[in-house]
């Protein structure tokens, strides 16, 4: 049975927020003189010395109507990579707690458990980029406090099946961090409507991608509202900057622009994956619900390079585990997917 209190570590239950200047004094005033601001004004523009909202309570609300979960539900990050650092720290007791995750996948998982001081079990997907369940659920020890399963998956592409997924939530009883940054290119719906069912699921989803707002850094976990109230609490307070909450929330009224950008980055992919297996150095195009594709080739590091000689950079996988011989190939515009499709087609093997 998932417990929430026996797996979040005894400080985090125990303390206490900061609580800031604006959550001391939430009416309006004439004059603010309560959060050290420069009240002479900013050198970067209107509203800049004052402190953002640390709720950003109009973009979750607003975030909150297009996913059909309640604002309390949706944690919002500098960047989902902020979501999953304090994941970790919510839940993994530095020294003692364990992870899981299922190489080849993203990076960043390992990144913040080793930056946390948290034990790492991999187990590898399979050769098709699955979830092995009986592996998995062999694994977890009783320290495992969190499963990261990244689908549809980076490098690979692929989604991961949703029966393997609800195995996992059903018989593990930490956390189950579900990775969906790349979501909207894919036709499976999201598991947050999922979320009622399972109070041991987090689902990530990020503005970096399909949004296309990378830049900006703002990501967001989607959970139960005492898991959202846990990270609320233990989160820097002002982590979401106000250009990024002003520019996301003009960003969120553009969602027939967002449907035409996820539509024509799908078709080039897709002309991409029917493209690529006719040449001569391609052995494999990996079936991708993503914005990129993972291609196995003849010599990865040779046309690595060749590509990078054409001013076209891609990323060589190469060394990981499961991906040998593959570069993974983001879906450009038209013009520069043709400008790939041209240069492979040049080169001799
Ligand atoms: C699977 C996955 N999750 C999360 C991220 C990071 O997203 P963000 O830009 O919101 O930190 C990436 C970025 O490449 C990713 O591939």
């Amino acid at each position: 049975m998932f417990d929430l209190e026996t797996i979040v570590r005894p400080n985090v239950w125990k303390m206490k927020a900061y609580a800031s200047a604006r959550d001391e004094f939430k009416g309006t005033a004439s004059v603010y003189l309560d959060a050290n601001e420069n009240n002479l004004g900013s050198l970067a523009g209107d509203n800049y010395n004052r402190y953002p909202d640390p709720h950003q309570k109009a973009l979750k609300s607003k975030i909150a109507a297009i996913k059909g979960v309640r604002p309390s539900q949706i944690f919002l990050g500098n960047g989902s990579d902020e979501a999953i650092d304090l994941l970790f720290r919510m839940v993994c007791r530095p020294g003692q707690d364990r992870m899981l995750h299922l190489p080849p996948t993203y990076g960043m998982y390992e990144v913040s458990a080793n930056l946390n001081d948290v034990q790492l079990d991999a187990v590898q997907l399979t050769p098709d980029f699955q979830l092995p369940v009986a592996e998995v659920l062999r694994n977890v020890k009783n320290t495992t406090k969190i499963i990261f399963i990244c689908s549809p998956n980076n490098p690979t592409g692929n989604s991961i099946n949703p029966e393997s997924i609800e195995a996992i939530l059903d018989n593990f009883d930490g956390l189950v961090v579900l990775d969906e940054a790349y979501i909207d290119f894919s036709d499976s719906p999201s598991w947050i409507t999922r979320l009622p069912d399972f109070p041991n699921l987090v689902v990530l989803q990020t503005f970096s991608k399909a949004w296309g707002m990378a830049g900006l850094r703002l990501g967001m976990a989607f959970a139960s509202e005492e898991i959202i109230a846990l990270l609320d609490k233990i989160k820097p307070p002002y982590n979401i900057n106000e250009a990024t909450q002003e520019l996301a929330l003009k960003a969120l009224e553009q969602d027939e622009q967002l449907k035409y950008m996820v539509e024509e980055i799908v078709q080039e992919r897709q002309m991409l994956e029917a493209a690529l297996p006719t040449m001569a150095i391609v052995e494999k195009v990996y079936p991708s619900d993503a914005n990129f594709l993972l291609v196995k080739v003849k010599d990865a590091n040779r046309l690595y390079s060749y590509l990078l000689d054409k001013g076209i950079v891609t990323r060589n996988r190469s060394s990981v585990p499961g991906c040998e011989n593959c570069l993974r190939i983001s879906v450009g515009t038209t013009e520069e997917n043709q400008q790939l499709y041209q240069a492979m087609s040049e080169f001799k093997i």
